[in-house]
């Protein structure tokens, strides 16, 4: 991957796409993570004599231009509050003519934040006119949001086609840090994941499986491999279609597989459910799993002792509801206690969150700002704005 130094920014525009695809909620950011994630990359451009960082990102899905529910205009604030330096908002489509008079306008030294780039048409589809729209706004790019890299849209690998690039400091932070869980990573090497579904992750499942020396699974997705085996799930999430592949993984990898043994169940999928803890293989008709139950908690805390690797992606329960975090909470913690000697990573937004409440995030090795990226990435595929980078 080329790197920043490689870059030639003195003097320059540089257009770096960052992902400040954030949790927003009435106009506030909720959680800056990715904001303060960006930080390195925008100083070092500025130290080596950028004349302006112009910043621009996605922030969820508009289908059908601009919305102001989809603005990034409430992120600026927040870059300028972390950054400690004004952030000019720029408000029109990033491909707009008067954006690029407005970036053309800032005085040097300036660092600018484009509006929402999904509000141009063609950035979901590469679109070559938007690829040369957007490359008039810099004289080099920079990618540096991990967690689009997997997408390959305009702003991410499409405009690097045209104007000199590199990725940026976090990008090479993530896939060094996520490489090291595929390339040579040292054992005992314990993978724990989480949520709702068995389809959602089955790919890392499988590429991971022959490598590592566990798996835990918890989550909603372990009732599918429960079932799977012949147990009574009562009312609990599960996918029919997955069973015979769940099935096939028992079978092949059934010595490495850790499933929980108890789960805490709910009468109704709420915050108020009354609760029992049953085994996960005989759960009452009208009752389902909604975390793991407290023998599992230790049973999974134990698998985890000794571990050289780790990666965990994806709660053990509906971790939302209070009631039922304690699975999710308890693997915070015993990620965390296995201290320096371990080498581990968390991707995902709810395990990233479950480790922040925690209080434990600057006891792990690296908390991934990617969700989808850092699973494909570890699924064995290439990301096309990687790529980009090469
Ligand atoms: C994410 O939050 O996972 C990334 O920002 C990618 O968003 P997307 O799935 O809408 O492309
Ligand atoms: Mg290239």
């Amino acid at each position: 991957m080329q790197n920043l130094k490689s870059l030639n920014v003195s003097g320059k525009r540089v257009l770096v796409r960052v992902d400040y695809n954030v949790p927003v909620s009435g106009g506030v950011v909720q959680d800056d993570t990715r904001v303060t994630a960006s930080l390195p990359t925008i100083r070092a451009l500025l130290e080596a004599g950028a004349r302006n960082v112009i910043l621009m990102s996605h922030f969820g899905r508009p289908k059908n231009g601009p919305e102001e529910k989809y603005s990034l205009k409430p992120v600026a604030p927040v870059l300028e509050g972390v950054l400690g330096q004004p952030v000019t908002f720029i408000a029109g489509t990033a491909d707009s003519d008067e954006t690029l008079a407005a970036v053309q306008a800032l005085p040097e030294g300036a660092v600018a934040l484009l509006e929402n780039v999904r509000f141009s048409a063609g950035e979901e589809k590469n679109d070559a006119d938007l690829n040369g729209r957007l490359a008039r706004l810099g004289d080099a790019f920079v990618l540096d949001a991990f967690g689009s890299a997997h997408r390959a849209h305009s702003s991410v690998s499409g405009v690097a086609g045209l104007l000199p690039h590199a990725g940026g400091l976090l990008l090479e932070a993530e896939v060094t840090a996520l490489g090291k869980l595929l390339n040579n990573p040292e054992h005992p090497y314990v993978v724990i994941i989480g949520g709702a579904k068995v389809s959602d992750k089955l790919l890392v499942i499988e590429n991971l499986l022959p490598t590592v020396d566990r798996m835990l699974i918890g989550g909603g997705m372990a009732y599918t491999f429960v079932k799977a085996q012949g147990g009574k799930i009562g009312k609990s999430i599960h996918e029919d279609d997955f069973l015979d592949k769940a099935r096939e993984l028992l079978a092949k990898y059934g010595e490495k597989i850790v499933l929980p043994t108890d789960t805490l169940a709910g009468d109704a999928f709420s915050a108020e459910a009354n609760t029992r803890v049953v085994p996960t293989a005989d759960i009452p008709d009208d009752w389902e799993g909604m975390d793991i139950g407290p023998d599992s908690q230790k049973a999974f805390a134990q698998a985890l002792e000794g571990a050289k690797t780790v990666f965990w992606n994806g709660p053990m329960g509906v971790f939302e509801f209070d009631k039922f975090a304690s699975g999710t909470n308890a693997i915070a913690r015993a990620v965390a206690d296995l201290g320096a000697g371990t080498y581990s990573v968390i991707g995902g937004g709810d395990s990233v969150s479950a480790i922040n409440k925690s209080g434990q995030a600057d006891r792990v090795s690296h908390i991934s700002t990617g969700g989808g990226a850092s699973l494909e990435l570890l699924e064995g595929k290439a990301l096309p704005g990687v790529e980009a980078m090469k």
